[in-house]
């Protein structure tokens, strides 16, 4: 069979099947046609291919492209003064409800054009792309008003025509509260369902739907109301849960059959059992844990029991988690969370593809799938997850394309 590249000889972690099997490949091929996956698995088995371009891999490592399911990527700004405010004593809860906290990144955002948020995204972007990121979740969120959310979603989907990279985009327009809605949240809802939504759901701009269920976010009431006009206009949710208190966020993500719940450090095991029945994946955020110096743990051991899927991300974003590496976020998870290798390898690939509803085209190497590949100088795995600040990436290949002749960008 004639195909466009090969990669022979290396050692592969398809990431394909359930559980936390590695799906292990000691001496394997990858078949690329059209920029997808024609065959993954073992030289000895493969079909006859012949391709113009032969990569020897000469033993390398090769996973799945790395998928990072949760970011605040695009923002006008920072919140380095914030930090040093917070390393003076203050918590994030305090400095939020002092009107900092993400409605000091909201002005900033609003005041940025859409080219500008495009260029300040972009440094960040390309560290987690050095790292072998293939596919990026950009949320909107700081804009909190129709222009400026769609602006920040505008700017999120360009990321993915200016760089070789997959984007999805998330409406979080139920993110906080704009000081111009003067704490009259039931009303800013009306708004985000009602002006919002359709307008960003009308120009295409979201893939899915996300709020933030908090006592410094918004009720499960009002989530539910924003859910309810997400499935009006067909498009999946998602939810920021129980990251800093128990609202029961979870469950309600459940019963709307969400793509995932993220955060989790606060669920009950009512929770999580809702979680794992309706297959919503449970993300887990160890930046933001890290960086906000949460001290409850997310409930590990009870995902692992109820069998629920978790997915590991960045959650990079300028107030909780200024994190642009999704290789640091996995040895955050092992050794804050004590998640193990093969969870964390898991966690961001095949779950955090599951997460996004993009199951069916990445987070693995299997036939049919985009050929979206990281190749690493490593001779195991864990290798990915224990080294703190340094990068064993050898080449990314997005769409079947590496190096220079990527396609875009
Ligand atoms: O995922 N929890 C809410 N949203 C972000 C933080 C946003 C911010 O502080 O700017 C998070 O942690
Ligand atoms: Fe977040």
């Amino acid at each position: 069979m004639q195909v466009d590249r090969l990669w022979k000889n290396a050692r592969l972690a398809t990431m394909a099947g359930q559980g936390s099997g590695l799906g292990l490949v000691d001496k394997g091929l990858i078949a690329c046609r059209g920029g997808d996956i024609v065959y993954a698995g073992p030289e000895a088995e493969a079909p006859a291919f012949t391709a113009p371009d032969v990569v020897d891999c000469a033993g390398r490592w090769i996973t799945p492209g790395l998928v990072d399911c949760h970011t605040h990527i695009v923002h006008g700004g920072n919140r380095a003064h914030e930090f040093e405010l917070r390393l003076a004593g203050a918590t994030y809860e305090e400095l939020a409800r002092a009107g900092g906290g993400i409605v000091s990144t909201m002005k900033a955002t609003r005041a940025a054009t859409e080219d500008e948020l495009l260029a300040s995204a972009l440094p960040r972007v390309d560290a987690l792309i050095a790292e072998g990121v293939t596919t990026l979740e950009v949320k909107s969120g700081y804009g909190l008003e129709r222009a400026a959310e769609m602006k920040s979603l505008k700017a999120a989907r360009r990321l993915g025509e200016v760089r070789p990279l997959s984007v999805t985009t998330t409406f979080l327009g139920a993110h906080a509260m704009p000081p111009e809605a003067a704490g009259d949240k039931d009303a800013y809802i009306g708004t985000v369902c009602r002006d919002m939504l359709p307008a960003v759901a009308a120009a295409g701009l979201a893939d899915s739907v996300d709020a933030f269920c908090e006592t410094i976010g918004f009720t499960p009431e009002q989530v539910a109301r924003v859910f309810e006009a997400a499935k009006a206009h067909g498009l999946p949710v998602k939810l920021h849960a129980e990251q800093l208190s128990n609202l029961h966020g979870a469950a309600l993500a459940a019963r709307f059959g969400a793509q995932s719940a993220d955060h989790l450090e606060h669920v009950d095991e009512a929770g999580v059992a809702a979680l794992a029945r309706a297959g919503t994946v449970a993300v887990l955020l160890p930046g933001a844990f890290y960086f906000v110096r949460e001290t409850q743990k997310p409930p590990v051991d009870l995902l692992r029991r109820h069998g629920a899927h978790i997915a590991i991300a960045s959650d990079s974003n300028p107030g909780s988690s200024p994190l642009t590496s999704l290789l640091l976020a996995m040895n955050m998870a092992a050794t804050l969370f004590r998640l193990t290798v093969d969870e964390c390898l898991a966690g961001a690939t095949r779950e955090a593809a599951r997460a996004l509803g993009r199951l069916d085209r990445v987070g693995t190497l299997e036939a049919g799938k985009s050929c979206d590949l990281a190749i690493w100088n490593i001779e195991r795995p864990a290798e990915l997850v224990y080294r703190m600040g340094f990068n064993p990436l050898h080449q990314r290949v997005w769409r079947g394309g590496m190096g220079l002749d990527l396609p875009r960008g």
